[in-house]
C-alpha cells in the first residue's frame, strides 16, 4: 500500500504533494490550513482495507473536518457519514452525500435538527437517551416516516488519549447505559416510529489499544443477546447494526508509534468475525482519516528572548489551533525550508497573538534560528483544526486550501473583518 506523508522536502523547501509551500504563500499569504487529497485517499483506502473482513459501512466523522470539498472527496470514495448537528447534516448534504449513508449522533438532538433530519431521510439515529427516543418518535410520527434507530450504550469502559477525549466511562454524558438501553427495548411498542435495530458506541479518541474497544464490545454483544434487541431485529427479518464509533489512533510525536490501524482492526475482526452472519457492522473514523493530510501554515511576526529562550510569535493561536490549550495537544513544527546539517539550533516556543497564556501552540521545540518573515508548518492539524477554530480576539478565521497533485486551489477563503461584523447590528 502506498504510504506517501502529505508533506516532505523537495529540494530543501517543503511542499504539500508536488506543490511548493512557498507558492502557495506568495498567493494568498498567510494563515491557512493546508490539505493534501492524495493523502486523504491514501488513509481512506488504507482504513478499507484494515477492516475489509468485517465489510463495514464506512460513516466518517464530519466534526474532525467538515470542509465541503474534504466531504465530497469522501462521498466520491463511497465513503458515508457520521454527524451530530443539523449544521453537520446540512453541510453533508450540500457535499453531495446520499442521506441513506448518514448517521447522526450527538447528546442534545434539538427538536429543529431532529426534524431536518427526519425530513432528509438519514440512514439511522444514534440514540443516546429514552427521553430523546419519545421526542424523535413523536417528530417520525408527524411525518408518518419509521426511522431506523441504533442505541448509544455507555458501556463503562475507560480509554481515550487526554480526560477530555474519554467517553465511555459510567459517569460520561454520551449514550445510555445497558440497563437504560434494556427499559428501552422493553417499551419499544411505544415507539412505533422507531425501528430499533442496532447498537452504537464511541469510546474515546486516541485509543492507545484496542483492548477497551474489545471490552466495550463484549458489552455490547452481551446486550444484543439478553436485552431482546438481537429477537426485535429478528422478528424483522434482519440482523441488528453494531457500529463501534471511531477513536483509532494517528501518531503526532516523532519517532512514538500508536497502535496501526492493521493491528487495531486485527483485533477487532478476531472477536467479531465469528458473529459475522448475524450482525451488519459500521465504523466511524475521524482523525485516522483526515489528521495527517492538514497542516496550519503561519508565519512569524516577532521573535523575542524570553527567560533565555528563543519565542516565535506567529499569526494565529488558539483562535486557530485550539487542539493545544484544550487538550495539551503536541503538534510537530517544521520550518518551510529544510534545516542545514551545521545549522543552530534554538531551544523555540511558537505561541499565537492571542490574549491568552494559554496561546502557545508548541513548548520548547529544537528549531533552526527562525526569524520575521519565516514560515512554519503545524503539522497533523487536519482534524480538529479548522473545525475548533474560533474569532476569539476579533481574529478572522484562516484559509483553507487543497492541493491535489501539482495543483492547488481555495476551498475556503479567510475570514475578513467584515465577515466579523456581517450579521451584528
Ligand atoms: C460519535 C463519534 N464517532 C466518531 C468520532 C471520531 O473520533 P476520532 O476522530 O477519534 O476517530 C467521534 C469523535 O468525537 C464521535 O463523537
Amino acid at each position: 500500500m502506498i504510504d506517501t506523508p502529505a508533506f516532505q522536502y523537495h529540494s530543501g523547501e517543503l511542499n504539500c504533494e508536488n506543490v511548493s509551500i512557498m507558492d502557495i504563500i506568495s498567493t494568498i499569504g498567510t494563515p491557512f490550513y493546508l490539505y493534501s487529497a492524495a493523502r486523504l485517499e491514501q488513509n481512506y483506502q488504507r482504513f478499507s482495507a484494515a477492516f475489509a473482513t468485517l465489510q463495514p459501512r464506512i460513516f466518517y466523522s464530519v466534526k474532525a473536518n467538515t470542509n465541503l470539498s474534504i466531504l465530497h472527496l469522501l462521498k466520491e470514495k463511497g465513503c458515508g457519514f457520521d454527524i451530530v448537528s443539523g449544521g453537520e447534516l446540512f453541510r453533508t448534504l450540500n457535499a453531495g452525500a446520499s442521506p441513506a449513508g448518514i448517521v447522526f449522533a450527538g447528546v442534545g438532538k434539538m427538536q429543529a435538527e431532529l426534524e431536518f433530519a427526519v425530513k432528509s431521510r438519514i440512514g439511522w439515529f444514534n440514540i443516546e437517551s429514552i427521553c430523546e427516543a419519545e421526542r424523535l418518535n413523536s417528530v417520525a410520527e408527524q411525518s408518518g416516516d419509521v426511522v431506523k434507530v441504533a442505541l448509544r450504550l455507555r458501556p463503562d469502559v475507560k480509554a481515550g488519549g487526554h480526560p477530555y477525549l474519554v467517553t465511555g466511562h459510567a459517569s460520561s454524558k454520551f449514550g445510555m447505559c445497558p440497563d437504560e438501553g434494556i427499559s428501552l427495548i422493553k417499551r419499544a411498542a411505544d415507539f412505533p416510529y422507531l425501528e430499533l435495530g442496532g447498537v452504537h458506541i464511541h469510546i474515546g479518541s486516541q485509543l492507545a489499544d484496542p483492548a477497551a474497544t474489545l471490552a466495550a464490545i463484549d458489552v455490547v454483544l452481551d446486550f444484543i443477546a439478553t436485552s431482546g434487541l438481537g429477537q426485535l431485529t429478528k422478528t424483522r427479518g434482519k440482523v441488528p447494526l453494531l457500529n463501534i464509533g471511531g477513536g483509532f489512533p494517528v501518531p503526532y510525536h516523532d519517532g512514538v508509534a500508536v497502535t496501526s490501524i492493521e493491528d487495531f482492526a486485527a483485533s477487532i475482526i478476531s472477536r467479531l468475525q465469528p458473529m459475522a452472519a448475524n450482525l451488519n457492522f459500521a465504523i466511524e473514523p475521524g482523525r485516522f482519516l483526515t489528521a495527517d493530510i492538514g497542516a496550519l501554515i503561519l508565519s512569524v511576526q516577532y521573535k523575542k528572548e524570553v527567560d533565555g529562550h528563543c519565542v516565535l510569535v506567529v499569526d494565529g493561536g488558539i483562535n486557530a489551533l485550539l487542539r493545544p490549550a484544550l487538550y495539551d495537544a503536541y503538534h510537530r513544527v517544521l520550518p518551510l525550508t529544510s534545516p542545514k546539517s551545521n545549522e543552530e539550533q534554538l531551544l523555540t516556543s511558537i505561541v499565537g497573538p492571542i490574549c491568552e497564556s494559554s496561546d502557545v501552540l508548541a513548548r520548547n521545540r529544537i528549531l533552526p534560528c527562525l526569524k520575521p518573515g519565516d514560515c512554519i508548518a503545524i503539522l497533523d492539524t487536519g482534524a480538529y483544526g479548522f473545525t475548533m477554530a474560533s474569532n476569539y480576539n476579533s481574529q478572522p478565521r484562516p484559509a483553507e486550501v487543497l492541493v491535489e497533485g501539482k495543483t492547488f486551489r481555495l476551498i475556503r477563503r479567510r475570514e475578513t473583518y467584515n465577515d466579523l461584523v456581517a450579521d451584528e447590528s
